[in-house]
């Protein structure tokens, strides 16, 4: 979910309804806004759908007056998205707006004591459960009844609070969703990111956990959980309002797409001087690095597919064995950590809540954190020993594309860093792979540029039912992406499998007219594949095959479409395999009219369990 929250000298609703155009992102179910004035009082317009029907709603009720107002667009948990379930709620006599990102874990019980002295609840939604319990501890101080509230509740919040009492100001409060304050001139923001505020400022701090801010239009007080004053530091975003806008493009992901040769570039360049990999952001010693014993990569979604490219490209360079695990797995599943065991936590947004708790409990248990992230500030980037930052931008479509590109690339330059310092590289090695490495900008432009042939293979293929990856080595993890980016954007059924998988079990699925991806770019693989792919073809499916230039020839004769990347280093091959992938998956959604940024039932940032 994304929140907002403005107080300032100008009409509210129409920045926040800028503002949550901008979170819609982050979910998309539905869509609320409260303005107070003080005559028309509170004000609330919600409803289920996107943000532009919260905008019609607003527009035909002919505005909504009033220069202070919360705004929220959600990813439901509790409750079904409808019009009630949408935030804000309200508080029973209609005194208190409460915006809420995360989940109260303790809401059944809260809800029953209220419901016991009394209280009418409207709505299934466990955020309604503060707006009530607010109300009920409220005695003329909405400040005391928020960190009453606060020490009542558990879960995960990011909570925006308006009291038609106190119509000078908003109360904002946060523990593991992310919440941010915007200064300006005369006016302040809270919001769940700095995109929604971009626009109006650049001057940011980041609450922390346990953190309550009191904002009006001409100051900021932050206090901790027990309303000690606490002072903050200011950041000042450095990126343009324009990296947030689509530039011409249809889609966000297309642009985002088209950025990857840039991104690349901007996160790997700056990191290599002269011929050597100098990740200065880190802080290990040769020590800590000979002693390591282990690397667990903890993410979720397409961060966990770099992960598993990862495995195969630090195994290869480190020589010390790397487990893959899905965040919301870890947490749970006893891990064995010691202080030699490197916790390698990648996230795009930094605040996916699986991997946050996750990366706690790998620190609780004694790892040391290394982390990739692209939001700079987010939580994930707070809160480890190391971090390097991905500087993609701001990535705004769903499905990721640039960020899964970087994250990549630093996988290379971590791998390259450490693999000298264990001397488990030799120097010719080391080498041919940073020269490669500066070739790929030009190479990720050069398959863009010749995106038609992939939009003319999705137009061959976009209407099978269903789709089989299949590769080996970094060829799978590629498809692992490949597959989820198809069935994220176009609903397409799709599963990835290892080429020589398939076979126990899988290949029962394969009839005449089941499409098969055959990624078999990792020469020293190939031919394993390739009879794989008869296997597939000889029980009817169609296959499109992705390979590099030069062995393009050996595989047309027996797939039926071919789709070719440059010939690269075999470690680097996923960072060129992913793009045509991308490509084929946005084409494919495209033909089928699938709303691309925004695809439903999901949201790109997953700050609940
Ligand atoms: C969400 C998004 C996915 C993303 C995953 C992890 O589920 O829909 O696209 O890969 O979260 O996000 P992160 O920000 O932690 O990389």
């Amino acid at each position: 979910c994304g929140i907002i929250g403005y107080v300032g000298r100008e009409e509210a609703a129409p920045i926040l309804l800028n503002g949550l155009r901008r979170l819609e992102y982050r979910g998309y179910d539905s869509a609320g806004v409260a303005v107070y004035h003080p005559e028309d009082g509170l004000t609330v317009v919600k409803t289920k759908g996107r943000i532009q029907n919260l905008a019609d709603q607003v527009e035909a009720r002919g505005g909504i007056r009033g220069t202070l107002g919360l705004g929220h667009t959600r990813w439901a948990t509790h409750g079904e998205p409808s019009d009630v379930n949408s935030h804000p709620h309200l508080s029973e006599n209609g005194r208190i707006a409460v915006v809420h990102n995360g989940i109260i874990e303790n809401y059944a019980e809260i809800k029953e004591f209220l419901q016991s002295r009394g209280v009418h609840f409207v709505s299934q939604t466990d955020t309604e459960v503060v707006a009530q319990l607010l109300e009920f501890y409220y005695d003329g101080n909405i400040l005391d009844a928020v960190t009453k509230v606060l020490h009542r509740i558990r879960g995960a919040y990011a909570l925006g609070v308006l009291c038609a009492d106190c119509p000078d100001r908003l109360i904002a409060a946060r523990k593991d969703s992310p919440l941010i304050l915007g200064y300006g001139d005369g006016f302040h923001f809270m919001a769940s990111d700095v995109t929604a505020v971009i626009q109006y400022t650049r001057d940011v701090c980041y609450l922390d956990d346990g953190e309550i801010a009191e904002i009006t239009a001409d100051n900021v007080w932050v206090y901790d959980a027990y309303l000690r004053p606490v002072e903050k530091q200011l950041h000042r975003v450095d990126w343009e309002i324009s990296a947030a806008e689509k530039g011409g493009y249809e889609h966000f992901m297309l642009k985002e797409i088209m950025e990857q040769p840039k991104a690349f570039h901007d996160t790997v360049s700056p990191r290599i001087r002269e011929g050597k990999v100098v990740l200065d952001e880190l802080t290990f010693t040769p020590e800590y690095l000979r002693n390591l014993e282990k690397i667990y990569v903890i993410a979720c979604g397409s961060s966990y597919h770099v992960g598993m490219a990862a495995k195969y490209t630090l195994e290869k360079l480190l020589r010390k064995p790397v487990e893959v695990t899905l965040a919301s797995e870890f947490r749970y599943c006893d891990p064995i950590v010691t202080e030699r065991t490197l916790a390698l936590v990648i996230s795009q947004s930094g605040e996916t809540i699986d991997t946050l708790a996750a990366m706690r409990e790998a620190k609780r248990l004694g790892a040391r954190v290394l982390s990739i992230v692209n939001v700079v500030g987010s939580t994930i980037a707070r809160e480890s020993d190391d971090v390097l930052y991905t500087w993609a931008g701001p990535e705004i479509a769903v499905a990721t594309t640039k960020a899964y590109s970087t994250q990549l690339a630093l996988i290379y330059l971590i791998g390259l860093s450490f693999a000298e310092t264990l001397g488990t590289i030799t120097p010719q090695a080391y080498d041919a792979i940073v020269d490669e490495l500066r070739r790929i900008p030009e190479k990720l432009t050069e398959i863009l540029n010749h995106r038609e042939r992939i939009q003319y293979l999705a137009s061959i293929y976009f209407n099978h039912p269903s789709v089989f990856f299949i590769g080996r080595n970094v060829d799978y993890a590629v498809g692992l992406e490949g597959s989820l980016k198809l069935k994220e954007i176009s609903y397409l059924h799709s599963e990835a499998y290892a080429a020589g998988e398939l076979k126990h079990g899988t290949i029962s699925l394969i009839e005449p007219g089941t499409l098969v991806v055959a990624l078999a770019s990792y020469a020293p693989l190939f031919e394993k594949t390739m009879s794989n792919v008869v296997e597939v073809k000889s029980r009817g499916a169609d296959v499109l095959g992705l390979t590099t230039a030069d062995l393009e020839a050996d595989m047309a004769s027996v797939v039926n479409h071919t789709l070719t990347v440059p010939q690269t280093h075999p470690m680097l091959l996923p960072s060129l395999d992913v793009v045509p992938m991308q490509l084929f998956a946005y084409y494919v959604a495209l033909m089928h009219g699938c709303d691309i940024d925004k695809p439903r039932n999901l949201a790109k940032s997953v700050t609940v369990e």
